[in-house]
C-alpha cells in the first residue's frame, strides 16, 4: 500500500513514498506524459497519482495529487493506514455514529468510517477538500446514506461551527507541527462531549513532538489509552475520552480494547522531546491518570 515515509513537515516528493503492495495506477499525467515519458514527476510541479487499497473489506480507490499545492494533505500517510487497521481488528461498527474526521488529507479514513455506516464529517483546511470530494465520489456509492460531508475545519478556528459531542472523532498523522498543539487540543475540547471517544493513529516523531502530545499535553484534558502500536512502523492509535468518565463511551463494537488497569505516569516534557521510548513499554496503559484531571 502506498504511503509516504518520513515527516510531513516538508512537500511529498515524487513517488517517493510508494510502498510494497499497492497496485499503482498512472492517472491524467496526459499530455506530460507524452514530452516526458520517463517520469514527468520530475518535471511537473504536481501530478496525480492512483493507489488502491483493500481495507475493511472494501476496495478503495485514492486519489493523491502531490506536488506544492497540497503538500502533506495529498498523499494516505502510514497513519491512516494503521488506523483503517485498527477498525479492522476490532471490527468497528460506525452504524448510528455521528463521526467527524480532523486533517483527512485524502479523506481515506473518513471514507472508510462511512462505508462501515457513519454519519461521517470529514474535514482539513480548504486547499484539501477538492481532494476529498474527488475521493468521496470515486468512493462512495451515490445510494449510500448518510452520504459523508465534506467541509473546512482549521484547528482552533472554525471549530466553533461544527457540533459538540460527536460520538467518534478521528485523526490520523495529524500531531507534528507543535505551534498547531494548542490549536488541535482546542478543536478537540470542543468536539469531544462526555461520551465522546476520539482515535487518533500517530507517526511517533518524537522531534515533532508527538511524545509530548500524546503523553503530556492530551492527558491534561483527556483519558489517553494507548490501544495498538506498529514497533517496526512506529506507528501508535490512540483512544481519547473526557475526564472524567462516568459514563462509558459507546460501544463501537464487540472488541474495543476495556482501559487497561495500570496507571502510567506523566513523562516530562524533556524526557517527551528527548526520545524516551516510554510508549512501547506502556502499550495498553492510560496516560496522565497519576493525578486528577482538570
Ligand atoms: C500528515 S497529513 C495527514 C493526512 C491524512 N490524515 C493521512 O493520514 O493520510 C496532515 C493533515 O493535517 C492537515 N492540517 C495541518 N494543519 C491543519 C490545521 N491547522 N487545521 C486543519 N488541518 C490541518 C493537513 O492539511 C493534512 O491534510
Amino acid at each position: 500500500m502506498a504511503a509516504p515515509r518520513g515527516a510531513p513537515g516538508g512537500h511529498v516528493g515524487a513517488r517517493a513514498g510508494a510502498g510494497a503492495g499497492a497496485e499503482e495506477l498512472e492517472a491524467g499525467a496526459g499530455a506530460l506524459e507524452a514530452v516526458f515519458p520517463r517520469d514527468p514527476a520530475l518535471f511537473a510541479d504536481a501530478f496525480p497519482e492512483e493507489s488502491r487499497y483493500r481495507l475493511c473489506g472494501r476496495d478503495l480507490r485514492i486519489a493523491q495529487h502531490h506536488g506544492a499545492r497540497l503538500g502533506v494533505a495529498a498523499p494516505v500517510w502510514e497513519a491512516a493506514l494503521a488506523l483503517c487497521g485498527y477498525f479492522e481488528e476490532q471490527r468497528l461498527d460506525f452504524r448510528g455514529k455521528s463521526v467527524i474526521e480532523l486533517g483527512a488529507g485524502t479523506g481515506i479514513v473518513g471514507i472508510v468510517a462511512a462505508l462501515l455506516g457513519g454519519d461521517v464529517t470529514i474535514t482539513d483546511l480548504p486547499v484539501a477538500l477538492e481532494q476529498i470530494r474527488e475521493n468521496v465520489q470515486r468512493n462512495v456509492p451515490a445510494t449510500l446514506a448518510p452520504q459523508p460531508r465534506v467541509r473546512a475545519l482549521s484547528w482552533g478556528l472554525d471549530h466553533g461551527a461544527f457540533p459538540r459531542g460527536y460520538d467518534v472523532v478521528l485523526g490520523a498523522d495529524i500531531v507534528y507541527l507543535p505551534e498547531t498543539f494548542p490549536l488541535l487540543l482546542r478543536t478537540l475540547r470542543h468536539l469531544c462531549g462526555p461520551r465522546s471517544v476520539a482515535l487518533l493513529a500517530a507517526k511517533m516523531r518524537r522531534e515533532h513532538g508527538a511524545g509530548l502530545f500524546f503523553e503530556t499535553l492530551l492527558p491534561q484534558h483527556f483519558r489517553t489509552e494507548l490501544v495498538r502500536r506498529d514497533a517496526e512502523q512506529d506507528i501508535n492509535v490512540y483512544r481519547v475520552t473526557c475526564w472524567p468518565r462516568a459514563e462509558p463511551g459507546p460501544e463501537l463494537g464487540p472488541g474495543l480494547p476495556q482501559p487497561a488497569a495500570g496507571l502510567g505516569t506523566v513523562p516530562t516534557v524533556t524526557e517527551a522531546l528527548a526520545g524516551d521510548s516510554g510508549v512501547s513499554a506502556r502499550a495498553g496503559g492510560v496516560y496522565g491518570a497519576s493525578r486528577e484531571p482538570p
